[in-house]
């Protein structure tokens, strides 16, 4: 799998020849400045939530590129209103089979607010499973007890988790989140965007380090194979 960093909780990931687009937050970035979202390649675009800083640029990625969106029923409802026309909406605990492998919506603690008031349905996790490999990409959460059914579930080679604080867990609950999914490969993401969420890079990676665990944070722009 080839994964890009777009910045903020921003990835695309390339599998068995199609590209997986998460929470595409980007133009209003100010970090993530130097991506052009007109160029970046989508076939599924999946939403984890409704807040600003993951769907700000979904309804002109998936209207360029067609991907199918894979978000909450709200969202379906609130991007379809906005002629968004491929979209599958899920909720948490189901799973979809599509032509790379499988997503299955798992729990978040989080709100799921849309920019403009309308309520966007729970928040939620994802579960990709794949030929390749399975990862799991928490979205904006909370630790929760829940990250256990995901590593009984499936071997997790790899999690996207959240490690900013503030508005989601932070670096020492995030550690707790990688055992709790029996997963050491962890890629941080909502870190330093802004004020609420600026945290100490070396610290966060070498306490990571001390827990047995790694954890990558991408150049935004950096594309790595796992
Ligand atoms: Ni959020
Ligand atoms: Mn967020």
């Amino acid at each position: 799998m080839n994964i890009t960093y777009y910045g903020h909780s921003c990835f695309g990931v390339e599998i068995n020849g199609k590209n997986l687009l998460f929470d595409p937050f980007i133009s209003p970035n100010e970090l993530a400045k130097n991506i052009n979202i007109n160029t970046i390649k989508a076939d599924y675009i999946l939403i984890s939530h409704g807040h600003e800083d993951h769907i700000a640029d979904a309804e002109a990625i998936a209207k360029r590129t067609g991907a199918k969106v894979i978000c909450s029923w709200e969202i379906n409802v609130w991007l379809g209103n906005k002629g968004v026309a491929n979209i599958h909406p899920m909720n948490t605990g189901g799973k979809v089979k599509l032509d790379f492998g499988n997503v299955k919506a798992v729990a978040a603690v989080h709100s799921s607010g849309l920019p403009d008031g309308t309520y966007g349905g729970t928040a939620m996790g994802f579960v990709v499973e794949s030929t390749q490999g399975n990862f799991y990409y928490a979205g904006d959460t909370a630790l929760t007890y829940d990250m256990k059914l995901i590593g009984d579930y499936r071997k997790i080679d790899f999690a996207f988790l959240p490690i900013g604080d503030n508005f989601t867990m932070g670096v020492d609950n995030a550690i707790i989140a990688s055992e709790f999914v029996k997963c050491n490969t962890i890629i941080g993401m909502h870190y330093d965007t802004f004020g609420y969420i600026k945290i100490n890079k070396e610290e966060a990676v070498n306490k990571f380090t001390l827990s047995g665990n790694s954890l990558k944070l991408m150049e935004i722009g950096e594309t790595i194979k796992i």
